[in-house]
């Protein structure tokens, strides 16, 4: 994987749980371009790596921007990077985007909730930029807990977004069945923030009958359940060898083929990110990840072994 070596330019506090990081390149060299919707890893102390959506113009080559929610009941990631002063120096990955935008010929709705709209506002940038017709809702608990509301207000896009706060007056709540039934046809869908208000909107639109490839999500790490009470073992065959891998109670896939010698690349490990697809030959796999797609689920052809487990006594790995 290329990595790259970062320094922390700027840092503002943009709300009580929300800072923004600005990173530049160590030896001052224009950074790898990117596009709308793009996430870097963060590869930090202690082995934890993670991803942040880039919230800057991609037509910015000598700086990425993160917006960084503090987590309270978080792994230490997000407390690591808020303690993260300027000077500082990260290594980041080459941007990856798995939420690019899916065309500009067509109108684009742009939801965002909460810290969610960091890829959403990358977007709203890039077809600003583009002259492209576009919407973007902006949920979030408060004014006061609002990233980039100054910035959006500044904007050249600034009339495209309706902020709606959890506290406001009910006239401004988000009102999903109208803003849904409001977009001409063939609009695309671009949701990202929490699980509750992904889900709720993916559903919405589903169920008034938008065709699955014009809905557009990426879930935040954190949001996949990765363990659950009651798990059982099982085991995971190895199509190449025939070795037989037992997965207990309490362990991932991952740490027990890598505990045999055995390593699958991983990132996120919350099965968010999708580095750890791996192609399964036989038996059915207990998806956990929020990553596949339904329809992908149901082939059960793949699976995320950071999380996932097995429905079946044996998973057959094409490994
Ligand atoms: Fe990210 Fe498995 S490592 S989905």
């Amino acid at each position: 994987m290329d990595t790259h070596q970062v320094k922390v330019a700027r840092r503002m506090q943009e709300t009580p749980d929300i800072c923004v990081l600005e990173l530049v390149a160590c030896d001052g060299a224009p950074l790898p371009s990117f596009s709308a919707g793009s996430h870097v890893d963060v590869f930090l102390a202690g082995d934890m790596t993670r991803q942040y959506s880039l919230c800057n113009d991609p037509s910015d080559r000598h700086r990425y921007m993160l917006g960084v929610l503090r987590e309270q009941a978080g792994r230490g990631g997000s407390a690591a990077m808020h303690a993260l002063q300027v000077g500082d120096t990260l290594k980041i990955s080459t941007p990856k985007n798995h939420f690019a935008l899916a065309g500009t010929e067509n109108r684009s709705l742009l939801i965002a909730g909460g810290i969610g709209v960091t890829p959403i506002l990358c977007m709203a940038e890039r077809l600003s930029v583009l002259g492209a017709d576009f919407e973007m809702h902006y949920c979030t608990r408060s004014e006061e807990r609002t990233a980039f509301r100054r910035r959006i207000g500044e904007s050249a896009f600034a009339d495209r977004v309706r902020f709606h706060f959890d506290d406001g007056a009910p006239s401004q709540w988000f009102d999903l069945a109208r803003v849904l039934s409001d977009q001409p046809a063939g609009t695309q869908l671009y949701v990202c923030g929490p699980k509750g208000l992904m889900d709720a909107v993916l559903e919405a639109a589903r169920k008034s009958g938008w065709p699955e490839d014009r809905l557009h999500y990426e879930f935040f790490a954190g949001a996949a359940p990765v363990a659950i009470d009651g798990d059982s073992p099982f085991d995971v065959k190895i199509a190449s060898t025939g070795q037989v891998i037992r997965v207990d109670a309490g362990k991932t896939v991952v740490e027990c083929l890598a505990a045999a010698g055995i390593h699958v690349d991983t990132s996120c490990e919350q099965g968010v990110c999708g580095t750890c697809l791996t192609r399964v030959l036989e038996g059915e796999p207990d998806h956990r990840d929020i990553y596949l797609m339904p329809e992908e689920r149901a082939r059960n052809d793949a699976f995320l072994p950071c999380c996932s487990r097995s429905k079946s006594p044996v998973l057959v790995l094409d490994l």
